[in-house]
């Protein structure tokens, strides 16, 4: 991360959890919750599962890795994917993910209800989980229209690579009046100057990587993440990045007009934006607006970084949409659920529902 300009100062976007009697968060804390998460996009909270739930979670993420079946998730670096830098799977959803899933949302509910109405869908649940060596993903919006959850189900320290956040670049109506209607011109020229950065960092880590053979690359990966010709969003590929390919950055975003008014506005720039990384602790919940900008950042060390994570829809949403930015397990579109159907769940319907699903997915 050295180089990046970021900050681990997150005191500013964390909320802890304060809980009422009827295991619902108490509602100044849900209020105050919410205030954090309009203004700045996202919103950090500690203690929402307790260690041994959090240590439970994490069985259920591991498993969901080990099995030889799974899946993985497009929207992630799929060269990381491939050489087994990121597991980016969707969860099957048995009885216990479900539990997990219900049981968080109705801790949260006077938060999500404020975004989410009940019959919003799940549009996927699924880990994320990060090794030595992946590398940084470049700075974007995840398609708009959800509220995103992450769930650390162990500790996560900066040098797993945390999520990073700009806050105050989420799309609400009328965002781009801000600055004198330069609002989203401003943060896009950000993204773009940070993703320079990043491009830079990947490569000078890769080429790092290459000359120490720490950690070992697999054969064929260098040139699959340098010079591959196939898609992958947050790869250097720097053929496609001179050819305009790579959709999230590439040097048509660096054009004259776009380089002289990152010029033009670098004191603005400088003193509205800042990319900031979250290093939270086991049992802490990250909510984020989808259209807010973050990364996934590369792991520089030896210990996964787990992490357990839930899109909810905010209205709805097409299904190219959905199929572009979400990954939704197979047993979850056999057997839909929408918020409303996780509020509801007592540990009985949660397990029927999961039967229900694997039934539907046999079928
Ligand atoms: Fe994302």
């Amino acid at each position: 991360m050295k180089g990046l300009g970021v900050s681990h100062s997150t005191d500013e976007f964390e909320v802890a959890a304060e809980m009422s009697h009827d295991g619902t968060l108490a509602p100044a804390c849900a209020r105050r919750i919410q205030e954090v998460l309009d203004s700045a996009g996202f919103v950090v909270i500690p203690g929402i599962l307790s260690s041994s739930e959090a240590d439970e979670a994490l069985a259920l993420v591991r498993a969901a890795i080990d099995d030889p079946a799974r899946t993985s998730a497009g929207f992630a670096s799929e060269t990381d994917s491939l050489y087994r830098r990121r597991d980016f799977c969707p969860m099957a959803s048995s009885p216990e993910v479900i539990e997990l899933s219900a049981t968080l949302c109705q801790r949260l509910q006077e938060v999500l209800k404020e975004y989410c109405g009940r019959s919003r869908s799940v549009l996927e649940i699924s880990t994320l989980t990060s090794y030595l060596g992946s590398s940084h993903q470049y700075v974007h919006r995840d398609p708009y229209g959800a509220l995103c959850m992450f769930v650390a189900v162990d500790e996560v320290t900066a040098e797993q690579g945390g999520t990073v956040f700009v806050p105050r670049t989420h799309m609400y109506g009328g965002a781009e009046m801000q600055f004198d209607g330069k609002g989203y011109l401003l943060m896009e020229l950000f993204r773009r100057a940070c993703n320079w950065k990043i491009l830079r960092h990947n490569l000078a880590k890769l080429w790092r990587i290459r000359q120490t053979g720490q950690p070992k690359l697999s054969p064929g990966e260098f040139r699959d993440r340098v010079f591959s010709r196939k898609m992958d969003a947050h790869q250097p590929n720097l053929a496609r990045f001179l050819l305009g390919k790579t959709y999230q950055f590439n040097i048509l975003m660096l054009n004259p007009v776009a380089l002289w008014q990152m010029f033009r506005y670098r004191r603005i720039i400088d003193e509205s934006f800042s990319m900031v990384q979250t290093v939270p602790a086991k049992g802490t919940v990250i909510l984020y607006r989808s259209d807010v900008l973050h990364a996934g950042p590369d792991n520089n060390s030896e210990r996964p970084r787990y992490i357990f994570s839930m899109s909810i829809a905010r209205d709805i949403m097409h299904p190219g949409q959905w199929e572009y930015g979400y990954a939704p397990h197979s047993t979850l579109r056999a057997h839909p659920l929408s918020l409303g159907d996780l509020l509801d769940m007592k540990p009985k319907a949660r397990e029927r529902s999961a039967r229900e699903a694997r039934v539907l997915e046999r079928g």
